[in-house]
């Protein structure tokens, strides 16, 4: 028998990944996964390819290009209205999956543990996993999904090093809060924890919220925290695989140590590409915006209308969509969708541990082809209205 570590082992499969094929071969409508719509521009495109075509093949400065590092640099302190040091605390990453699983590895020894809300972005207890560390899960309270400070407090421990936050958040659409921050401030100051914060969506707020972070407007979690963002929403760019860490100069420092251990730098000619990128632009931003908050109208309004308990995304991409009232379990209506509606939503129990735990949620994703969201609604509507499912005794 294949041996394998116990902490690879303890990497689940995702739920909706046992979806997939049937989804492929129905041609299922995709509202389960965040694939960006749009595309890199020309001129990144055109700027990678030359630098393949002029040398850019080998090992570049692993923590990043300079011009790379200087551009997010001044577009983090633009928007973020905070200086940021490219030289010393912006390490460039394989995606922010990379730049996660290097911060816990920096952050935690093996054993000790990671505070991570749930429900959770799927991967998060995994990457704290593969960083020999043992996530403990905080319930995101009350109909609104609240991070509360006494239910963080509760879960620390003598072996708790981190939080791991994401914000926005997948799956939930939360955006925490100010009265959230100042009690998750307060816990990580007294017992010295490292948060970390998954910002992939942090241009993505709705409503006129507010992203908090702290690189902003949390300035007093700065110097213990490392902010992970990535180019692979904001820029459309999931494939290129570009992502960074923001820390302080020490943290920077280790962060970067382990970054030459595990990838030796992201890819050096698509980089370049992502040099050419310019800065964001904000009117593109706000039109980007406006569009997924227009289409989270029309996916929480269908999703009322089939009986779904939804409490409204505040930002990110996806929002849950609450199915007690009308499913035995989420991963049974998932199923059912996949093969009776040819419809594809996550399976609430990805989000969750144990995985029962979320089997009166799927997550949808706010974000995709407006006609490919509205048929899918319509056939999720249909089948409910056709074959309601009993629900639980
Ligand atoms: C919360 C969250 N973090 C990280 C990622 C992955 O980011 P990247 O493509 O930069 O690795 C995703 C992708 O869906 C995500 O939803």
């Amino acid at each position: 028998m294949t041996r394998l570590s116990r902490r690879t082992a303890r990497v689940t499969p995702m739920a909706l990944a046992a979806l997939l094929p049937a989804a492929r071969e129905s041609g299922a409508i995709d509202l389960a996964l965040g694939i960006p719509q749009g595309r890199p521009t020309q001129s990144a495109v055109e700027a990678a390819v030359a630098a393949l075509r002029s040398g850019g093949n080998q090992y570049a400065d692993p923590a990043g290009l300079p011009a790379l590092r200087r551009s997010l640099a001044a577009e983090l302190s633009r928007v973020r209205g905070v200086p940021v040091d490219a030289e010393h605390e912006i390490t460039i990453s394989a995606g922010a999956t990379e730049g996660l699983l290097v911060a816990l590895i920096a952050a935690t020894d093996p054993g000790d543990e990671v505070l991570v809300p749930q429900p959770f972005f799927e991967n998060h207890p995994g990457v704290v996993e593969l960083a020999g560390a043992v996530p403990r899960f905080v319930p995101l309270t009350g109909d609104a999904w609240r991070l509360d400070g006494a239910a963080l407090e509760a879960a620390v421990t003598p072996r708790t090093r981190a939080v791991l936050l994401n914000n926005p958040h997948n799956p939930t659409g939360r955006v925490f809060d100010r009265t959230e921050f100042d009690a998750l401030t307060a816990v990580c100051e007294r017992h010295d924890l490292t948060l970390i914060t998954d910002e992939v969506y942090d241009r993505f707020v709705y409503d006129g919220h507010r992203h908090l972070s702290p690189v902003g407007a949390v300035p007093a979690l700065r110097h213990r925290s490392v902010v992970v963002g990535s180019l692979s929403k904001t820029r459309a760019m999931s494939g290129w695989r570009l992502g960074y860490c923001l820390a302080p100069p020490a943290l920077t420092a280790a962060l970067r140590r382990v970054h030459e251990r595990t990838t030796l730098g992201a890819p050096h000619p698509l980089q370049h590409g992502a040099v050419a990128l310019g800065p964001t632009e904000e009117a593109s931003v706000a039109t980007a915006r406006a569009l997924f908050q227009d289409r989270r109208d029309l996916v929480c309004e269908a999703l009322r209308r089939a009986g779904c308990a939804v409490r409204t995304p505040q930002g990110g991409w996806f929002g849950l969509a609450g199915t007690a009232a009308l499913a035995r379990d989420s991963r049974e209506l998932a199923r059912r969708l996949v093969e009776h509606a040819g419809v594809l939503v996550a399976p609430g129990a990805s989000f969750f541990a144990p995985p029962e735990a979320g089997d009166d949620w799927v997550r949808i994703a706010l974000v995709r082809d407006h006609a490919q969201v509205r048929a899918g609604l319509d056939r999720i509507a249909a089948h409910l209205t056709r074959t309601p499912i009993p629900p639980r005794s």
